[in-house]
């Protein structure tokens, strides 16, 4: 995010954290180029990624974009520039996002039966989305199984959500937290889309665990579920 709003007495780890955001070639582009966060490159860079494009375009004219943890609107940004005139942006985050031309925004829980309800109304009665996109990210408590629960909990309910609203063929880029359930969402996704890649953009700071999945094609299809009983295996 580009600015900070802190004040008063600083920990010598924040005024390290502010000298290096301030520096952060990212944050600068994103000054000059008018965009809301520096993670506007993060979702620019994966468009652009070779795999993105195996299967039609990841963001591409017309389409119906959901974009969940959206504040303060650097995704969205990029996703409006992308589906032009004819598509649609709806974006939702906990916190307030200042209006941006051509997005409709929620403000409100995403994990809550509220918020998930305002959002359906919201993309009915066209409720087929081309394309979700999820950079929620928990506030951090510092205790990494929390944070990492936490963490997996949302990216776990951007995919199921996906699942409900997705066109046959659309697509999915969600933030994952290296955590315990890592490997088993890379394998749910894998049966619900016909390409799945991990990637780390260069624009993710290194020192961030973070990783986004990237789905391709929805298969449209209810999940197999495979356990020690079904498989083939006494
Ligand atoms: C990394 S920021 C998103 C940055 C954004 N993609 C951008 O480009 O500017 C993560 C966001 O996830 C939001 N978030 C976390 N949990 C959420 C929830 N349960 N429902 C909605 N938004 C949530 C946070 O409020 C925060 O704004």
């Amino acid at each position: 995010m580009i600015s900070t709003g802190l004040v008063g007495k600083r920990r010598p780890s924040s005024s390290r954290w502010l000298q290096e955001h301030h520096n952060d070639p990212y944050v600068l582009r994103a000054r000059r180029e008018g965009y809301r966060s520096r993670a506007a490159f993060k979702l620019l860079e994966m468009t652009e990624h070779p795999f993105a494009g195996l299967h039609g375009r990841l963001l591409g004219p017309g389409m119906t974009v959901v974009d969940l943890g959206a504040a303060p609107g650097g995704w969205s940004q990029v996703a409006v520039g992308l589906v032009g005139a004819t598509g649609r942006v709806v974006a939702m985050d906990l916190l307030p996002m200042p209006p941006l031309t051509g997005v409709n925004f929620i403000q409100g829980d995403f994990l809550g039966e509220e918020g998930l309800q305002h959002l359906n109304t919201v993309l009915s009665p066209e409720r087929q989305v081309d394309v979700v996109l999820s950079d929620m990210a928990p506030n951090m408590t510092g205790i990494e199984a929390i944070d990492q629960t936490r963490g997996e909990l949302l990216a776990e309910a951007a995919h199921d959500f996906a699942c409900t609203v997705l066109a046959q063929g659309g697509n999915l880029v969600v933030k994952l937290f290296q955590g315990p359930g890592f490997h088993d969402t890379v394998r749910r996704a894998r049966q619900d889309f016909f390409r799945v890649k991990v990637v780390k953009p260069q624009a993710s700071r290194n020192r961030s665990a973070e990783q986004y999945l990237v789905g391709v094609g929805f298969r449209g299809q209810p999940r197999i579920q495979v356990t020690s009983s079904d498989d083939g295996k006494p």
